[in-house]
């Protein structure tokens, strides 16, 4: 199972943590990668939503889950269509690859400077 999780709690900037509408960074990130998803008719991985991945230092924190491979959290993105393009860019090569691992040449360059752990799958 493939997800994108999303930090709902996260910033908006550093100095605010909600937008002019009362919406976090973490909430306006998600609500980016729904409409990229609906716009190129996506429906093979899932939004998820979580209330702190405890990186709040790292806003905003976007959890890249996958049950088969390597997991990554990744932090440090601007609530922007950009953003989401980056992480849906580079997730998708990570599907494509055996265990999760892309080559960091292959990296889009909006994902460069946005890892922060990787968790590997289960094993059980
Ligand atoms: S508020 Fe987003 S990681 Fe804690």
């Amino acid at each position: 199972m493939r997800a994108i999780v999303f930090c709902t709690t996260c910033r908006f900037s550093d100095k605010e943590k909600v937008n002019a509408d009362g919406i976090t960074g973490g909430e306006m990130l998600a609500r980016e990668m729904e409409t990229l998803l609906a716009d190129e008719g996506r429906e093979d991985i899932y939004v998820e939503r979580q209330e702190c991945l405890w990186s709040c230092s790292e806003h905003c924190n976007v959890l890249l889950r996958d049950t088969e491979k390597f997991s990554y959290l990744t932090g440090r993105f601007a609530p922007e269509r950009e953003s989401a393009q980056s992480l849906l860019e580079w997730f998708d090569m990570h599907g494509e690859s055996k265990e999760g691992a892309v080559s960091f040449r292959q990296w889009p360059d909006g994902m460069r400077g946005h890892f922060i752990a990787r968790l590997p799958p289960e094993t059980r």
